[in-house]
């Protein structure tokens, strides 16, 4: 089976997937102007938050290239603005601007992805006991990271292990990341895999064998306050009353220490028609809908946090600090 691949360096322009059309199609585009890579993040067609960060990083790159200095700051902030949520976006952007060369530093941050991601992995194999029953929401695999994926790397170190894990996958309403890719990238890697319901998530704790809930992150306060993708706060509520360990992966770039706790993070509310209409096709029609494509899980609720640097323990605020304190390496 052929590597999906979702963000692509081709030279002059940056190549992506549109994850919008995935399991059925596989589509590659290439963006080339703000507008091109502007829409391609605010329509999902490059998701998940590191994936979204490499994606503008290239992104800058190209209009650097190609704007003169007035056009290009004022293009950079508008990439920046895509999506208000996920934190390594304008991370990302902000740190391809503050250095000489566009190009080297986003393709550092492409590369540190890949590396990150396999020590997320190697963090989070101890957490996973044999033939472990797991729960997780939305997509968190390569196709979220560019580099190989956060909880989903977890879960794939596990089974890589021999650990022979179990897994169920929410759908995740209403674009159904879970359903079209945790699901196919799970299933590419030969893990035992299904999906239920949003709504069956708690059933499932209930009448199965569940060991540990894990999940990605969209941005993370200082006190370890966690934005994901919507129902993420009802699975860890859930876990909680079911006595399941509920873990958060996540690159030390999903961090926003500026931030005290969850309830300052920006929460991105998407259009009704996501909510109303499934792939174009009205199934309510004329319903008002709302429509928040994030929630905040306080930290209270999060039993430990996989980092590149080990899994933080609670209490969050000194271990968050701790590591931040840490010397690190880094190439750009
Ligand atoms: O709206 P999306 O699909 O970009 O939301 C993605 C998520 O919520 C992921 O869980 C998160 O970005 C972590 S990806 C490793």
């Amino acid at each position: 089976v052929s590597e999906l691949v979702p963000v692509r360096w081709l030279g002059d322009s940056v190549e992506y997937l549109d994850q919008r059309a995935l399991p059925g199609d596989v589509v590659y585009r290439q963006a080339r102007t703000v507008d091109d890579i502007v829409e391609a993040i605010a329509t999902l067609s490059v998701r998940g938050a590191p994936c979204i960060g490499v994606f503008a990083a290239y992104g800058i790159a190209v209009l650097k290239a190609s704007l003169p200095p007035e056009r290009f700051v004022e293009a950079a902030a508008r990439v920046r603005a895509a999506r208000p949520t996920a934190v390594n976006l304008a991370w990302a952007v902000d740190r391809v601007m503050a250095s000489p060369d566009a190009l080297a530093a986003a393709v550092a941050i492409a590369e540190e992805q890949m590396r990150t991601d396999e020590r997320i992995g190697q963090s989070g194999l101890s957490l996973v006991p044999n033939g472990a029953g797991i729960i997780t929401h939305c997509n968190t695999g390569a196709l979220a990271t560019g580099g190989r994926g956060t909880a989903l790397e977890v879960i794939l170190a596990a089974h890589r292990a021999g650990k022979r894990p179990r897994v169920y996958v929410d759908e995740t309403r209403p674009l159904l990341q879970g359903a079209r890719l945790n699901y196919l990238e799970l299933d590419r890697a030969g893990v035992d895999v299904r999906v239920i319901v949003d709504g069956a998530a708690a059933f499932v704790m209930q009448r199965e064998q569940i060991d540990l809930a894990i999940v990605g992150a969209d941005r993370i306060a200082a006190n370890g306050d966690t934005a994901n993708k919507i129902g993420t706060y009802g699975l860890a509520v859930a876990a909680s009353y079911h006595h399941v360990p509920f873990y958060v992966a996540a690159p030390l770039s999903t961090f926003d220490r500026s931030l005290a706790t969850g309830s300052e993070i920006p929460i991105e509310l998407r259009s009704e028609e996501e909510v109303t209409s499934f792939r174009g096709t009205p199934v309510a029609p004329g319903a008002c809908a709302y429509n928040p494509a994030f929630d905040v899980t306080p930290g209270t609720l999060i039993a430990g946090i996989v980092t590149e640097c080990g899994v933080l323990r609670a209490p969050f605020e000194p271990a968050i600090a701790e590591v931040f304190a840490a010397p690190r390496t880094s190439t750009a």
